[in-house]
């Protein structure tokens, strides 16, 4: 009994409602429910833009896009020739106009119209956006040459929706010399000026474009620093004994790559028994090095180290010049000066060498023996002699000449002069 009471008054109450919604769709005219909201949709991609009208009764719902003035659907049809809009209705309220694969051209806005007398309307925006993409034709190329000490203009143009910005750095991470010599980790603009480029600003650009919509593009620039051959001798004078091997070297900076060799007499040195070369290169720096074998009385002279680009030529020189071999055994081995006292029983194959005074050389004493051994190659003519019992003056027991480390020694203790060597 109480239930059916309840049921009736659901269905009176159902009954009236339903009036109500006949009697407001019989008086009311057509209203929108709600604005048309702003959509933002990636190039390509599809979008829809929804209208939704109360009261529509037999009035008709219109699409049209304002910028193009192009009428686009008119209640479910299609006027427009271009295949990509179409519009669809829920059966309720909403009509939705879909875009699919959306183009640069169709971003604007978009107008809901109802025919009524005066008809009503309401306008959205749909803004269609474009990741960045750099335009090669306006950009400077992927590799570009200039001479040191010129300007050189690089340059990125991209475009995208919204406009991107365009930023570089360098690909090994080393700052950007940029106005008045000030350094940068990254540049912004789409020109990048270089003034006064010097070689260490060799090496490959990125310009970067970003809008916020991936992704993110970026063009590699290699930039070449072309520049004359410079030389640099560390050591210019070279003494070495006759019979020991010898090595001189020369610092080279060229770009493009040089070629570079020795030359001893006018004669160009290739690798024999005789000589050693090798060129160890790190992108526009090379050490040459030259290992004269053996030497012997026409081995003392001067070295040339040349290297030729297509700028430009400079060349070295180095002179080897003998000096005595410091060991005339067994004599020459008993030492007995003061400053022997001193260096006895240090193990110390370095010393420097000193000509007015050749007792002071090279000490080595008998525990070395075996360290002495292991060291350098060159080995022949070694001689350990065990003086006899050593008198008070408590003097080195053996003496050896380790003739490379002489040299070693004199190439970076008594000539230490170093010297730039350009031809300009
Ligand atoms: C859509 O954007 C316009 C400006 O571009 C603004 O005036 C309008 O209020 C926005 N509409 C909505 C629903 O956000
Ligand atoms: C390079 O730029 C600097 C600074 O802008 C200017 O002083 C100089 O004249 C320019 N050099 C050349 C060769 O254009
Ligand atoms: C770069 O150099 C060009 C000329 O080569 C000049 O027009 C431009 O203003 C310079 N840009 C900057 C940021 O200095
Ligand atoms: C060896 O002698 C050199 C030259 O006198 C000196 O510079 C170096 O420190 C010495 N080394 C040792 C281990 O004593």
């Amino acid at each position: 009994m109480i239930k059916r009471k309840q049921h009736n008054r659901c269905v009176t109450i159902g009954i009236i409602y339903i009036a109500t919604i006949i009697s407001q769709a019989m008086t009311d005219d057509p209203r929108f429910a709600e604005p048309i909201p702003n959509v933002t949709v990636a190039l390509g991609r599809d979008a829809s833009l929804p209208c939704v009208v109360e009261n529509l009764g037999t009035y008709k719902v219109a699409w049209i896009h304002i910028d193009r003035q192009m009428i686009l659907t008119i209640h479910r049809h299609v006027i427009s020739r271009v295949p990509r809009f179409s519009v669809s209705h829920d059966n309720a309220k909403t009509w939705l106009l879909h875009v699919s694969s959306v183009q640069k051209e169709d971003r604007g806005y978009y107008m809901c119209q109802v025919n009524t007398n005066p008809m009503i309307s309401q306008v959205g925006y749909l803004q269609v956006v474009v990741p960045p993409n750099i335009i090669d034709t306006e950009s400077t190329q992927s590799t570009v040459a200039v001479r040191e000490n010129q300007n050189i203009s690089l340059t990125c143009k991209a475009d995208g929706f919204p406009t991107p910005k365009i930023m570089w750095r360098r690909e090994d991470g080393q700052a950007i010399s940029v106005e008045k010599r000030k350094k940068v980790n990254v540049y912004e603009g789409d020109q990048l000026n270089l003034t006064r480029i010097s070689r260490t600003e060799m090496g490959a650009y990125l310009c970067i474009a970003t809008n916020s919509i991936p992704p993110s593009v970026s063009k590699r620039i290699i930039v070449d620093v072309e520049f004359s051959p410079m030389i640099w001798v560390p050591n210019q004078l070279v003494g070495a004994p006759a019979g020991t091997d010898v090595t001189i070297d020369c610092h080279t900076e060229a770009y493009p790559r040089a070629i570079s060799y020795w030359v001893y007499e006018n004669v160009m040195l290739l690798p024999t028994k005789k000589y050693g070369t090798e060129t160890m290169e790190n992108s526009y720096r090379a050490h040459m090095k030259l290992t004269v074998r053996n030497l012997q009385v026409g081995d003392f002279g001067n070295y040339r180290c040349i290297s030729k680009n297509s700028l430009g030529e400079t060349e070295g020189s180095i002179r080897l010049y003998e000096i005595p071999m410091p060991s005339t055994p067994p004599r020459a081995t008993e030492m007995k000066s003061n400053s022997n006292k001193e260096n006895s029983g240090k193990r110390n194959h370095s010393r420097h060498f000193n000509q007015e005074d050749q007792t002071k050389v090279v000490m080595v004493s008998s525990s070395d023996r075996d360290t002495v051994k292991a060291g350098p190659a060159y080995d022949s003519g070694v001689e350990f002699y065990t003086p006899p019992t050593p008198p008070n003056s408590g003097c080195v027991s053996i003496v050896r000449w380790a003739a490379p480390q002489i040299a070693a020694v004199i190439l970076h203790s008594v000539f230490s002069d170093t010297l730039f060597l350009t031809q300009n």
